[in-house]
């Protein structure tokens, strides 16, 4: 299921003085920091003021967290796993999401809490209203305005990863059923969220998707 907008040129960007929260999601090697990097390119151009941020890391605390849940050698068991995410996104949120809001500025998050449901939720098979429950606690009840989620088949992506020759973290190393049911969590949260969501087909052309994004963000602003 994909529902991409128009890759035409987006109109100028309106003056405004709210600030303005947009997440990336998507499976592993779906490309969203590409995507990320791009619009925050696009939108200092703009003369807009940009906070490019990602969970889990985006604070000194989320760094620490980071580590542990990506590279801890061994296993962490799922509910300790969701709630160091979500501790991640309690501090991230307070101290730098929702300052850059109140002063107005646009932040672009790689990954927020779409990605426990996805993740914690259908890929570890916990529940996933309890998981969305933890997260919207954590984090003070806090929504993104737009969130962007590249939908890319995992053996795809698999292939995207494999070209980097990074070694894999914990999670790009789970399986591929694991994978199978992040990519349809997230699916399913699109389809219960269609004024959040844009859905893009992540195999399509990079500055192709990046229009796409781009004019999705201008009707927001408009
Ligand atoms: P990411 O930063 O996208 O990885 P990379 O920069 O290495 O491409 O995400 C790190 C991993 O953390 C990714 O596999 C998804 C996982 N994750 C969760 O499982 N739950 C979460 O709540 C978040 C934010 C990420």
């Amino acid at each position: 299921m994909t529902a991409d907008g128009p890759a035409s040129a987006p109109a100028e960007l309106p003056a405004h003085d709210q600030g303005l929260w947009i997440t990336f999601e998507g499976g592993d090697g779906s490309g969203k920091t590409t995507q990320a990097a791009l619009l925050e390119e696009w939108l200092r151009g703009q003369g807009r003021t940009v906070v490019r941020t990602r969970e889990p890391g985006g604070t000194e605390v989320g760094v620490l967290i980071r580590d542990i849940v990506l590279h801890h050698r061994g296993d962490i068991a799922p509910r300790a796993e969701a709630l160091l995410y979500a501790a991640d996104r309690a501090h991230h949120v307070a101290t730098l999401v929702q300052p850059a809001l109140a002063r107005g500025e646009i932040v672009i998050q790689d990954r927020y809490l779409d990605s426990s449901v996805a993740y914690q939720g259908a890929g570890r098979v916990l529940d996933a209203d309890e998981i969305r429950d933890l997260s919207l606690w954590a984090a003070d009840g806090a929504l993104p305005r737009l969130t962007v989620l590249l939908d890319i088949d995992p053996a795809a992506a698999r292939h995207r990863l494999d070209a980097d020759d990074k070694p894999f973290d914990r999670l790009e190393a789970e399986r591929s059923d694991f994978h199978a049911r992040v990519r349809a969590a997230y699916l399913a949260l699109a389809a219960a969220e269609p004024e959040r969501f844009l859905v893009l087909d992540a195999t399509r052309d990079v500055g192709e998707l990046a229009a796409a994004v781009r004019d999705r963000v201008a009707a927001v602003l408009a």
